[in-house]
């Protein structure tokens, strides 16, 4: 089994089972063979920062690390850092400062996954890097949005084009950028409306002009998110991206491996890879023990780890192993398993 490098690299799964440190280790092993790697991660629970002894002050930024010798880019996706960047590359200064944006845009505040797509596309189109590595959050959450995509899509199209240009030409008029509700209620339905109005009467009206303000935001953003969501397409490409489906043969996460991949069949492509973590077999094979009992645990062990691999091995293409690294040590766990990606690769 050899692998080939992709331009991006995908790492989903549930929790626990080891895919920061998996995607963490498959980037040390390509920027080693001499690639240019930006490694992302949009895991909140942050064990990247640990990993690669980042400061609080360094989260969201693109920082040239070392780590075990090797040097690469990290990257711990920041929702804000990365609104700010968007206003600064599309010229959407308002994007970085409307109120409704800043709450979207705090740590699960719903458009995390979208921006770190739009972050991943940004990264990527400034050519400093051959591939990005990308760490997602437990789970199918990733997932489902990707397939939720073209609600977003939605949001962008023919009417809404129509409805903002409407507004445009109003705003120049008024020679203000945002509105009451007199404008607004010709658009919406009823539901909303009513909504709107409750809102405005409680609020005092601030609350309508900034959301207001948003939606004019986004969408005067939309290049950026479009572009974003334009991976989308790339991400399901063979030629372009491979995906890790990572688990490990504790109890019961192999059935969650094989949920997440019916759950994903929609939009990753058939040449995905099952990363089985945390497997004991090489050890346990090395192992002699001369009392039955513990030989009888042996076996045991074994046959588990053994029915495991068939039943995976009958569901996923390709299935790649990595062994429990008996140490407690996260560094000693990434400098192994960066030796075991050494051995999967083609690109040495
Ligand atoms: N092959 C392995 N052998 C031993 N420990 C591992 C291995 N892979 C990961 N770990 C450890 O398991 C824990 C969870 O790993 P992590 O990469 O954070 O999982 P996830 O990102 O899937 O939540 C960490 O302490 C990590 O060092
Ligand atoms: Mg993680």
């Amino acid at each position: 089994m050899t692998l080939t490098t992709k331009s991006f690299e995908i790492f989903c799964g549930t929790g626990g089972v080891g895919k920061t440190t998996l995607a963490t280790a498959r980037g040390i092993d390509l920027a080693a063979s001499g690639k240019r790697v930006l490694l992302i991660t949009i895991d909140p629970a942050r064990r990247l920062k640990d990993l690669l002894g980042l400061s609080e002050s360094q989260i969201g930024e693109v920082i040239p690390v070392e780590v075990i010798g090797v040097k690469l880019h990290a990257l711990l996706m920041s929702p804000e850092k990365t609104i700010l960047r968007m206003s600064q590359k599309y010229q959407t200064p308002d994007l970085a400062t409307n109120r409704i944006v800043q709450i979207l845009s705090k740590p699960y505040g719903g458009m995390n996954e979208i921006l770190s797509l739009v972050e991943v596309q940004m990264q990527f189109e400034t050519g400093a890097y051959d591939v990005v590595v990308l760490d997602t959050p437990p789970g199918a959450h990733f997932l489902d949005f990707l397939e939720g995509l073209s609600k977003i899509r939605s949001f962008f199209d023919q009417n809404f084009i129509e409805i903002f240009s409407y507004l445009g030409q109003k705003t120049a008029r008024a020679g203000k950028r945002v509105f009451g509700l007199g404008i607004i209620n010709r658009f919406i339905s009823t539901g909303v409306r009513k909504l709107l109005g409750y809102l405005e009467a409680v609020t005092g009206g601030q609350f309508i002009d900034d959301f207001i303000q948003a939606v004019q935001i986004i969408y005067q953003s939309r290049d950026a998110f479009m572009k974003g969501l334009s991976l989308q397409e790339r991400l399901k490409s063979r030629s372009e991206c491979n995906w890790f489906l990572v688990t490990s043969v504790e109890q019961g996460k192999a059935t969650e491996a094989i949920n997440l991949r019916a759950h994903a069949g929609h939009f990753i492509h058939q040449d995905h890879y099952l990363v089985l973590n945390k497997c004991l077999a090489s050890d346990l094979e090395a192992w002699a023990p001369t009392v039955p009992n513990l030989l009888a645990v042996k076996e045991s062990l074994l046959g588990k780890e053994q029915d495991l691999k068939g039943q995976l091995r009958a569901v996923f293409p390709v299935v790649l192993e990595f062994p429990e690294v008996i140490s407690l040590s996260p560094i000693e766990h990434l400098k192994h398993l960066t030796e075991k990606w050494k051995t999967y690769a083609s690109h040495r």
